[in-house]
């Protein structure tokens, strides 16, 4: 063993030869899309505000009076005093509004999953997942200790087959993202449903990508594939994150009311850290409004949505149908996503390149994410920067 530098210079020069390091920027909103990175302004499309919320006056002003009102801490985990009337007030908002009975907020929605699935299920259960399913799912799943079997992506012959196989086990849970966060595919909820139902198991979803976007007056992934919350079996958690469409910060988890009181005293990341300032939850709840009400948000990332799609047709990458704000355009290996992204920024543009572990091995990519801050003429603008990269990269 060796000094702590030493040990970690020669670990990160390792990161460097397989062009794996990131950089973080300093990064300051400009709004309209916009940032300033590293003291330059850049068309970003690079982050998850895809109704362009995180600067909408109405949240800025909410979390001023939380502020105001209840202070900037929690001063406590949520059962030892850090749950204000603001967050009671967001918890019932919010399953009012995905139309479940009980919703428990978290801090964020790395801590959600990485809490509830092992509140769920533990040693002697099975725990079924798409082998796309973000890393906090993969990490609760691991912290749980149930038997964890991964079936291919959005494979319904084979997430059958594992419930089949685990039909001996205490309990069975199929987890999956409702969007694919790299991909922007959806998964089959109802199909999904349906065999949970069929092979007595639980089904866990995470909306992060969709809550906000999807559905009527952005309810998420249930409304936009029909499934009425009041008429489901119990045998669905919900989970959507807000710090991506609603613009704030956190996560919650809706279902049962049994199931959120269990929750409550089993979630590890629940009870054992300080919850979110009220501030916070002020923020959230002004968010609920605008997202039902401001449908032309909705509205506007179709559009930009249908045009990108059509923008990037005659690339010489793959970029899969997306059904939300996110659109992979598959690179393949590390160094041509990373000089891609070089090259956009050398334009003023920002499109993150995405690379293993995130996604898997050969399948760098650049994961363009749209807003609805953004302009018909943005899109434009990103299009003919990488039509300009592929045709200089060919040459
Ligand atoms: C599908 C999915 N679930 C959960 C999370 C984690 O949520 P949070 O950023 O609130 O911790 C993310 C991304 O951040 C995500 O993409």
């Amino acid at each position: 063993m060796t000094d702590l530098q030493t040990t970690f210079e020669t670990a990160v020069a390792g990161l460097d030869a397989q062009q794996l390091r990131r950089q973080r920027r300093v990064v300051s909103p400009l709004g309209g899309g916009r940032l300033e990175a590293d003291g330059h302004p850049r068309l970003a499309f690079a982050n998850n505000d895809y109704l362009g919320l995180a600067q909408h006056p109405a949240l800025i002003e909410a979390a001023q009076r939380g502020a105001a009102r209840w202070g900037v801490g929690a001063t406590a985990s949520p059962t030892l005093g850090g749950h204000s009337p603001a967050h009671e007030a967001l918890e019932q908002a919010l399953a009012r509004f995905v139309g479940l009975p009980r919703a428990l907020y978290f801090y964020a929605g790395y801590a959600a999953n990485a809490g509830v699935l092992p509140a769920l299920v533990e040693r002697g259960d099975a725990l079924i997942a798409d082998a796309l399913n973000h890393a906090c799912l993969i990490d609760g799943a691991r912290l749980s200790r149930a038997e964890l079997h991964v079936v291919p992506h959005n494979d319904l012959a084979a997430l059958e087959a594992a419930l089949v196989a685990t039909q001996g086990a205490r309990r069975r849970l199929v987890a999956a993202d409702a969007v694919f966060s790299m991909d922007g595919d959806l998964a089959p909820l109802p199909e999904m449903l349906a065999l949970c139902e069929r092979h007595d198991a639980w089904l866990y979803v995470d909306d992060a990508h969709g809550f906000g976007v999807l559905g009527k007056g952005g309810r998420g992934s249930l409304s936009h594939w029909g499934l009425d919350p009041a008429r489901l079996p119990s045998r669905l958690i919900y989970m959507a994150t807000l710090g991506k469409a609603a613009g704030v910060a956190g996560a919650f988890v809706a279902g049962a009311p049994a199931l959120i009181e269990w929750l409550m005293h089993k979630a590890r990341s629940f009870f054992f850290a300080t919850g979110a300032p009220a501030m916070v939850a002020e923020a959230l709840l002004a968010s609920l409004v605008v997202i039902e009400a401001e449908e032309w948000r909705r509205e506007r990332l179709l559009a930009l949505r249908g045009q990108l799609a059509a923008g990037l047709a005659g690339l010489p990458w793959a970029a899969p149908p997306s059904a939300c704000a996110i659109q992979p355009l598959i690179l393949g290996d590390n160094a041509t996503a990373l000089a891609v992204m070089a090259a956009l920024d050398a334009e003023g543009l920002w499109v993150p390149a995405i690379r293993p572990p995130t996604v898997p091995e050969g399948t760098a990519r650049l994961r363009i994410s749209l807003s609805a801050a953004h302009s018909p003429a943005d899109v434009a603008r990103l299009c003919e920067a990488l039509h300009r990269t592929a045709r200089a990269m060919q040459a």
